[in-house]
């Protein structure tokens, strides 16, 4: 018998039990065990009813990714689920936490079915670019009927105990202790000599075209440029039109398909890359994090409230200060407003948002900041306002208190230095919305404590981000990058290609929008602020694609004013601007340009190079410690599809001595000082290596 699996009798009931932290994955030793399990089971006329289930945190969470890719050793999953499914005998599944994937499909293959009450069922397949490929397919619509089926498979979401129930995907809700109830449910089954069950024996349920005619239009609006949710759902039809048997075989066969996807290689690599990105290189893994009971937010605009509601919504104590009564007032309302519409949707219940309010304490006065642990900084992105703050800050917080800015590009030494405390301070940069938005930039200076990193990353965790660590430098790792595509964007259009066209070649090439209907929408007078402030290192070329300041002279701030590059509808749809045309065309008049035609992969190329060259630089300077950081951050925070794998995993498949070769060509016709290729990207070239060699 496998380690990973024991098998246990007591009277006539048989138990095997998984033991594979941390997950419980069906690695090769827990099918190997299990196949031993439904051998000794089947061969013993004495046991009557076998239960199968975990130790640890959880249920068995899927198949082991780290397996995929290399030979099987040992029977495969299918193998023994058709084992299990084909026994003459019961056996109940004992599930609790979350059951998903290949866990979810080895808890349907038994014939009876146990949940903790807090366990989460899900099918996550999709997310890796996969299928369920034991089943899950097959089994789920015969027991829950095809809605249910085709909302788990095809998004990956994930339904709880009562919802499993209700849709008769487990039988029982366990009370107490979830092994004693298990045998309890099994010396009934027994007792009463309940059958054998398998669902593949039960009727598909009556086909719905128009619901898979539906599904197939959600998909290709909502998960545009992924394959898998798509293919899953094909999946599902097979019930249709085959035996049971074979659509399984052949649902195998797809997810195995499916397995060798450029597109699930890449998802695969952002799933171990965003934990990856959690263990900080060079970090002691014995350096404690300071503790943090309550934290502090000083200054409220959108920023601060966002991050405001982000701590109160992981239920920590935040004292949230305001420059005046009028702001606090303005903030608190925003706060209650966004909170309120949430639970006028039913996202939220009346008692958490009071809950959740109750954890804040208002504040206009940073002394009230004494008790804090941590104080995130929002105020002006101004450095002599943040200066004056953090001074202060240095002062009215208790000594060992982390001070952290949210500032998006301004130096952070420049604020240490002002704070008299150095070690204590860092910077902690959300995204807008900053209660919605995945990603957390930490920064951390020269002098920044290790205890201070640590306690950062394990805060970010808490409060339900994904905490990526970079170094200090302009616009840190995703605004730094962005920089460069905006400017290859607005270069583009000086030499001929159209806005629209850019967002188109964007848009396809898998991000949620193209650059300037992103413009639109952030608002061109935040654009032309961001480019002020940093017009003083900006080129002479740069300078001159004012189109932005154009645009906002005339009044023109995109979408809330209903013109900007596109116009727009009283429903904000947008369309074509023909005054975005003159302006273009007179703009080349004035400055002498001649425009020509430019292709979509020039487009592309332009745009995706000059971010894989400044995630180089960035890479060789040593601001992102490797570039896992640098994928995560783009994928989470620009939303760079995730379906390539962030800039440098998608670089590395292209091939790095391609994307130089690529970049010496811009250089030659664009100038050294746009196109100088990062000497790590030129070493790793010539050494025939990737950025994650
Ligand atoms: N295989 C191998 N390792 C896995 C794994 C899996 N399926 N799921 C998680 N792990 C590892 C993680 O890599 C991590 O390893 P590390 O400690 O070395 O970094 C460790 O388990 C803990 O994972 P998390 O940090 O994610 O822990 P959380 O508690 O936050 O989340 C979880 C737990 C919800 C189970 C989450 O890990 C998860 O969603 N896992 C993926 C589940 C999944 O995708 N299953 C489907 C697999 S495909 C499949 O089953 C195909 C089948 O249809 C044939």
């Amino acid at each position: 018998m496998s380690e990973m699996v024991t098998f246990r009798t007591d009277g006539a009931i048989a138990e095997a039990v998984i033991d594979n932290p941390p997950v419980n994955a069906t690695s090769a030793g827990v099918r190997q065990g299990l196949a031993d399990a439904i051998e000794r089971f089947a061969g013993d006329p004495a046991l009557k009813v076998m239960i199968v289930r975990c130790e640890g945190r959880t249920f068995v969470a899927g198949a082991d990714i780290k397996e995929f890719g290399k030979p099987m050793v040992g029977p495969n999953l299918t193998k023994v689920i058709e084992m299990l499914d084909a026994l003459e005998k019961p056996t109940v599944a004992a599930v609790h936490g979350t059951t998903l994937g290949g866990g979810f499909e080895l808890a349907l293959a038994c014939h009876y079915r146990i949940a903790d009450p807090a366990t989460r069922f899900g099918f996550p397949e999709v997310k890796l670019g996969l299928l369920p490929g034991a089943g899950g397919t097959q089994r789920t619509p015969r027991l829950a009927g095809l809605a249910t089926t085709i909302d788990l498979v095809t998004t990956g979401k994930q339904i709880n105990a009562r919802k499993a129930l209700d849709s008769g995907l487990v039988d029982r809700i366990a009370e107490g202790d979830l092994a004693e109830a298990a045998r309890a449910y099994a010396k009934e089954l027994a007792e009463s000599n309940a059958p054998a069950r398998s669902a593949g024996t039960l009727p598909m349920p009556e086909d719905d075209p128009a619901l898979f005619e539906e599904s197939r239009k959600t998909i290709a609006r909502k998960m545009r440029g992924q394959p898998a949710p798509l293919l899953a759902l094909e999946a599902i039809r097979l019930g249709y039109d085959m035996p049971f048997a074979q659509a399984l075989e052949r649902e195998y066969a797809m997810c195995l398909e499916a397995i060798s996807s450029p597109e699930s290689k890449a998802l695969r690599h952002v799933f171990a890359a965003e934990r990856q990105v959690a263990k900080v290189p060079g970090l002691a893994a014995d350096i404690e994090p300071r503790k943090v009971d309550k934290a502090g937010v000083i200054g409220l605009g959108a920023m601060g409230r966002g991050i405001t509601m982000a701590i109160a919504g992981a239920g920590i104590p935040v004292t949230a200060v305001a420059l005046d009564e009028e702001h606090l007032a303005k903030a608190m309302g925003a706060i209650e407003k966004m909170w309120g519409s949430s639970v006028k949707k039913g996202r939220m219940s009346q008692e958490q948002m009071d809950r959740q309010m109750a954890l804040i304490t208002r504040s206009t006065n940073p002394a009230d900041l004494a008790d804090v642990d941590l104080v995130i900084e929002a105020v002006t992105e101004d450095i002599d306002i943040k200066k004056v703050v953090f001074a202060e800050l240095g002062k009215v917080t208790r000594p060992g208190a982390i001070l952290a800015s949210n500032t998006s590009f301004l130096n952070i030494d420049t604020l240490a230095d002002a704070s008299g405390r150095a070690e204590d301070v860092c910077g902690m940069h959300f995204f807008n919305p900053a209660h919605v938005m995945r990603l957390l930039e930490n920064v951390r200076t020269a002098r920044t404590a290790p205890d201070v990193v640590a306690t950062i990353m394990n805060f970010g965790k808490r409060i339900k981000k994904l905490p990526v660590l970079s170094g200090v430098c302009d616009g840190f790792i995703v605004n730094r990058m962005l920089s460069k595509r905006s400017r290859e964007g607005f270069f583009l259009v000086e030499e001929g290609a159209s806005p629209e066209a850019i967002d188109k070649v964007v848009l396809s090439f898998g991000f949620p929008m193209g650059p300037f209907a992103l413009g639109d929408l952030a608002g061109l007078d935040v654009q032309a602020a961001a480019r002020k402030s940093r017009a003083a290192t900006a080129s002479a070329r740069e300078l001159r694609a004012d189109f932005v300041e154009q645009m906002v002279a005339a009044g023109n701030l995109g979408q809330k004013t209903g013109s900007g590059w596109y116009v727009y509808d009283e429903n904000r749809k947008a369309s074509h601007n023909p005054e975005t045309d003159k302006m273009i065309a007179a703009h080349a008049e004035k400055h002498g340009l001649k425009l020509r035609e430019i292709g979509e992969e020039e487009i592309l190329q332009r745009l995706i190079y000059a971010m894989v060259n400044e995630g180089a630089k960035i890479l060789g300077e040593g601001v992102a410690p490797r570039p896992h950081e640098i994928d995560v951050a783009m994928i989470n925070g620009l939303g760079f599809p995730a379906t390539t794998g962030g800039p440098m995993f998608w670089a590395d498949q292209i091939g790095l001595d391609k994307v130089l070769a690529t970049i010496e060509k811009f250089r030659a016709e664009q100038g050294d000082e746009y196109w100088t290729p990062a000497p790590l990207l030129v070493e790793r070239a010539k050494e025939a290596k990737g950025f994650y060699a």
